[in-house]
């Protein structure tokens, strides 16, 4: 497609579903989904694929990468560009069309878009994936949702998770999630008198839910085991100058258990937990 068409297709998109809100993504030539310039998001998306390559162990074009709540779909776009095999699911089809404009201007036929709602992800419609992106998704569910959600991220994963999240920084709020304590705080998503059409169109929010539950840092890390993630990682560099403090890069790996060979007394001990 020339850059002509591709501006002119692109005001078609935004005619009907509204301006791109985040997800700066270059086109060819001149034209980007925002405009030519560093919009914010891409800060991220740098640190997001430097920790993907270095950790996957493999060309990107050899993996599988499931991308939750893809909003206009610059990570997925980004990493099917790389050769990756890319499924980006996002909740409301504004966002969605917007992420389908992207791979269909670039050509794309390893990227798919599936509007839908990452609460009933499933192994079974799915499959399997060596890297699944959390980002931007976590800190918009709520009790039990945001436990369930985790387990359902292990059914899936094969390799890890990149969890790009919210933590909360006070522990005001407590819940108990099939017989383990977390503690955390609430987040407003919408005014409970909101309608449904309200909701949708509060194009970063969550679907329905009208509060969110952010956890801990150390509850997190706690759920994260839990559902079945056996290491977990911080992610420092390459750096977010900007990244509020409340919120973290964190990798969850899906790997197996090993015998403590010179260790028999504590390799007979569970894991404990993180103390709150
Ligand atoms: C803050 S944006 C983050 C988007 C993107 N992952 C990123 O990091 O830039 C949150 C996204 O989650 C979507 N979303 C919220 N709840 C969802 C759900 N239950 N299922 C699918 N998408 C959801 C919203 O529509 C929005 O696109």
């Amino acid at each position: 497609m020339d850059t002509a068409r591709i501006e002119e297709e692109k005001r078609r998109v935004v005619e009907r579903f509204g301006p791109w809100t985040a997800h700066n993504i270059w086109l060819g030539g001149d034209v980007y989904t925002i405009g030519k310039e560093v919009a914010g998001d891409e800060i991220k998306l740098r640190r997001i694929l430097r920790s993907v390559a270095d950790i996957a162990g493999r060309p990107l074009d050899a993996l599988r990468i499931l991308d939750l709540a893809c909003l206009e779909g610059l990570y997925a776009v980004e990493f099917a560009r790389h050769g990756a095999q890319v499924v980006g699911i996002e909740g409301r089809l504004p966002n969605i069309e917007k992420a389908r404009f992207a791979g269909d201007v670039l050509g794309l036929p390893n990227l798919e878009f599936i509007q839908d709602d990452v609460r009933k992800l499933d192994r079974a419609k799915y499959g399997e994936f060596d890297v699944v992106l959390c980002l931007g998704i976590l800190y918009h569910l709520d009790v039990p949702d945001v436990f369930s959600f985790l387990a359902r991220m292990a059914e899936v994963c094969r390799g890890f998770v990149v969890v790009d999240t919210h933590i909360a920084a006070t522990a005001e709020r407590s819940c108990v999630y099939e017989g383990h304590a977390y503690r955390g705080r609430t987040f407003a998503e919408h005014d409970p008198a909101s309608t449904p059409d309200d909701r949708a169109a509060d194009l970063w929010s969550s679907l329905d839910n009208v509060v969110s539950f952010w956890p801990t840092r150390t509850s997190l890390l706690n759920a994260l085991a839990r559902a079945g993630f056996t290491s977990v990682y911080e992610c420092a560099m390459p750096p977010e100058a900007d990244k509020p403090a409340d919120r973290i890069t964190l990798v969850a790996v899906k790997g197996g258990t090993q015998k403590l060979l010179c260790a028999p007394l504590l390799g007979a001990q569970p894991i404990d937990d993180l103390p709150e």
